[in-house]
């Protein structure tokens, strides 16, 4: 029997989300409907209700989520109902050319459940990265649950999104790797996440920017070694004199903007790696002189979802969180209910807040 819960939609461009009542089918072949326990309010949540992403509302939001199986459908065989499981946006197909290639990272056919969820009118819903998460029950593909040890839900849900952008984007994109230098633009929930993932890594200098002291001030315990105020001090030039003079052998762009990106280009050293996981809208544009990008060399990257394979990289980072080396409780700054999305946005905005998580 199709269930009616409770979930938070934005039914269009730019409106103050709503919780309302929302249809969730029993899971069809290789699907798996899943109790949602935690699920962190990331900004891409905010860029799918502005429009930023596509048009194709009503969404319905979140998908940095932690939860437990409730029932699987026919042929699924990795997860059973009880399992506790963290939602992927990273499902491969296994069958793809970049599959096939080897590269699975880079999976082109990602799944997501076939069946739709709708309001109680029958309007489908397009489910915020093929998950939507803001909701007491949800309907997913069978792959999207990637099974992890016990912990607090609300820690580990955010590998599901944000956490695991930003640590894979400097670990997994970047490389960086022992005795590195690194320097972060742009410390929320993702860039904090990429300087963890380089202090776990072994880099030694790792510079944090931001126009937030109070993001900074964040940034240190997750393990920045210097900070930056954008608003105040030229970046590339702090980053630079942090550097001897060089550049940090990898930057990480984590707001999307054209601003912070070519502060990033600059920043890097000679053959250095930009890595971009800000995700820009549409209408941003970069002009940088041909000469730079040949003469300075190295790698421009993007990095979607850190370049993660979510059955290798949750279990592993849920072990370093179990055993104290990295602090996925200092992500969470509030525990908040399904009603407060709208307020958690504009928080968003304000510079104090890692994250807000919503628990059902
Ligand atoms: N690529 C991916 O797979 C992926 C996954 C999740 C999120 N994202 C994107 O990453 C970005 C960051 O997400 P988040 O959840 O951490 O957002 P957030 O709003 O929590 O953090 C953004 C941070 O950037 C800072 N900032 C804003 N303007 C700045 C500027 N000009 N210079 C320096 N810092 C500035 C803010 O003070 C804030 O600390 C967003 O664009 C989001 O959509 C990408
Ligand atoms: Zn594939
Ligand atoms: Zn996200």
């Amino acid at each position: 029997m199709p269930q009616t819960v409770k979930g938070v939609i934005s039914r269009s461009k730019g409106a103050d989300v709503e919780v309302v009542d929302i249809v969730v089918p029993d899971p069809g072949p290789g699907e798996a409907v899943v109790r949602i326990e935690t699920c962190g309010v990331c900004h891409t949540d905010l860029h799918y209700r502005e429009g930023g992403i596509n048009d194709d509302y009503p969404f319905l939001l979140g998908h940095e989520a932690a939860g437990r199986v409730e029932a699987v459908g026919d042929g699924v065989t990795d997860v059973a109902p009880g399992d506790f499981v963290i939602l992927n946006w990273r499902a491969v197909c296994g069958q793809c050319r970049a599959c096939a290639k080897g590269k699975p990272q880079y999976c082109f056919n990602t799944h997501n459940a076939t069946q739709k969820m709708t309001l109680t009118d029958g309007t489908e819903l397009s489910p915020a990265l093929g998950i939507g998460a803001f909701i007491e029950k949800t309907l997913v593909a069978a792959g999207q649950c990637t099974k992890v040890p016990e912990a607090d839900a609300a820690a580990v849900g955010l590998l599901g999104c944000g956490v695991m952008a930003g640590f894979g984007a400097a670990v997994n994109t970047g490389g960086v790797g022992r005795g590195d230098s690194i320097a972060v633009i742009g410390c929320g929930g993702v860039g904090n996440a990429a300087i963890a993932g380089a202090r776990v890594a072994g880099a030694t200098t790792i510079i944090a920017v931001d126009v937030s002291d109070a993001k900074l001030e964040q940034a240190k315990h997750f393990g920045a070694t210097h900070t930056v105020n954008s608003s105040t001090t030229d970046p590339v030039e702090a980053i630079r004199s942090l550097t001897g003079g060089n550049g940090a052998d990898v930057v990480v762009e984590a707001v999307g903007r054209p601003e912070t990106y070519e502060q990033a280009f600059y920043a890097r050293d000679l053959a250095g790696t930009v890595v971009l996981v800000g995700v820009p809208t549409p209408d941003k544009k970069v002009t940088l002189p041909m000469i730079d990008i040949f003469g300075r060399g190295g790698a421009l990257k993007s990095s979607w979802y850190g370049d993660c394979l979510p059955s290798r990289d949750f279990p592993m980072l849920v072990d370093l969180y179990k055993q104290g080396r990295f602090d996925l409780d200092a992500f969470v700054t509030e525990r908040i209910g399904l009603g407060d999305v709208e307020a958690a946005f504009d928080k968003m905005q304000t510079g104090n807040v890692l994250r807000s998580v919503v628990v059902l």
